[in-house]
């Protein structure tokens, strides 16, 4: 029976990674789970709703949505509640189905049918939660729809094989070292109490922080990272810690001021729209407030950085020792690079990626007001840390045209 088991963390992905893009509901209604084609086809539309009920994703969603999800006179999760024990009526036990248009950013007009099926646990017969499966019967740029799709995949799955060997590899690595020390000693200054740590990834800073005692929130949207730092928090004062399994571009569920310090190590470049979640960041500091972020630089050499990092494996007698580890990082380097690439050169050719590099973001900061900003190199000139304080004022302005994401 044991790979049945193992097989749990497979049928996971199969969900995330299906074509049909599908939302999770626990009992309570709460959605706790956004598949891979969801986020594509919705974009920043859905972003932040995790952790909400469907009220909050209705309201979301009402701008762009013709009808509802949920199908008034059936759904569990929209116009009913659960029954108290949990018991699903027979009713119930049938699908729902509700038909809506929604207008996406991205892929225009799509006609959808949204199905929701009630789970039921087979041990207890009880509800245990929802799953919304949206049919896309027409899409008006099916083609651009699809091929999104499978950047997507690539994408998430660039994230899964990097998380398997990041830590075997990038500590080692005296260029990330020293730029997550920099991270650290600047957010470890004892006037920032409250951090929030954005593409936090493995946790490399985050961990450090939290084992100083500091009060840690980490938002990162790869459960595959997100895992091996779980694995790490054991023994930490983990009271201090949230965790925000979901994209960075919008965090509702932050308050204004939230923060004392926040750091970006490495992640804005990864980001659909990294100038909605540099808003963000700024929005969540206090006035006052630290904000460090490191990014690629216009200027960036992925193959010199390649080489570097081989040669510090072979000094350190890893290379042969940790081979599978460095091959796998390998594999991943030029699409990371292609994804670099993308924001250095494709703005005006696409709507959908900003232009981005660490001089875009140290501009984006002055023009933010924020004073004593500084620009240090990293990993060998490819990429800058860029360090600065926040003004004192609450309002964030509008990013610049031409900055529109998903
Ligand atoms: C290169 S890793 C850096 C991780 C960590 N900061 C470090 O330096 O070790 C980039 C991280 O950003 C995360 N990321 C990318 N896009 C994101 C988004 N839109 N919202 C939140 N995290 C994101 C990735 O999942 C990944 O864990």
């Amino acid at each position: 029976m044991s790979f049945l088991a193992n097989g749990s963390e497979l049928a996971r992905k199969g969900a995330f990674f299906s074509r049909a893009p599908m939302l999770t509901f626990d009992r309570t209604g709460t959605l706790i789970d956004v598949n891979a084609a969801c986020r594509e086809l919705m974009g920043k539309d859905i972003a932040g709703c995790r952790g909400y009920g469907p009220d909050v994703l209705m309201d979301r969603l009402r701008p762009r949505l013709d009808g509802s999800l949920f199908d008034g006179a059936t759904s569990r999760l929209y116009r009913r509640r659960p029954t108290a024990n949990g018991i699903l009526r027979t009713d119930e036990l049938s699908p729902s189905v509700a038909t809506c248009r929604y207008r996406s950013r991205r892929f225009g007009d799509v006609a959808m049918r949204a199905v929701e099926l009630s789970c039921v646990e087979t041990e207890t017969g009880r509800h245990s939660g929802s799953v919304l499966n949206l049919f896309i019967d027409e899409i008006a740029d099916g083609p651009g729809y699809e091929a999104a799709l499978l950047k997507r995949w690539r994408h998430e799955m660039m994230w899964d094989v990097y998380a398997a060997s990041y830590d075997q590899i990038l500590p080692q690595l005296p260029f990330y070292a020293e730029v997550v020390e920099r991270h650290y000693r600047r957010m470890a200054d004892a006037g920032i109490a409250k951090i929030l740590d954005v593409g936090a990834g493995t946790g490399n800073v985050a961990v450090r922080l939290l084992s100083d005692g500091k009060d840690v929130t980490v938002v990162d949207n790869s459960r595959s990272m997100l895992e091996k730092f779980h694995a790490k928090i054991d023994g930490l004062p983990v009271s201090k810690l949230a965790v925000i399994e979901d994209t960075a571009e919008q965090l509702p569920h932050i308050a204004d001021g939230s923060f004392d310090g926040v750091t970006v190590l490495l992640a804005f470049f990864d980001m659909d729209d990294p100038y909605l979640a540099l808003n963000e960041a700024v929005r969540v500091l206090k006035p006052g407030g630290t904000l460090i972020a490191t990014d690629p630089k216009q200027q960036f050499d992925v193959d010199e950085l390649m080489r570097a990092a081989e040669q510090a494996l072979r000094d350190k007698g890893l290379l042969a020792q940790r081979g599978e580890a460095w091959r796998r990082i390998q594999s991943v380097a030029p699409i990371v690079d292609q994804v670099i690439q993308d924001h250095h050169h494709e703005n005006g050719r696409s709507e959908h990626r900003a232009d981005w590099s660490a001089e875009t973001l140290l501009a984006r900061l002055a023009e933010l007001g924020f004073s004593d900003l500084s620009f240090t190199d990293s990993h060998l000139g490819n990429c800058a840390t860029i360090a600065g304080i926040k003004p004192g004022q609450t309002a964030v302005p509008v990013p610049p045209a031409g900055t529109a994401g998903r």
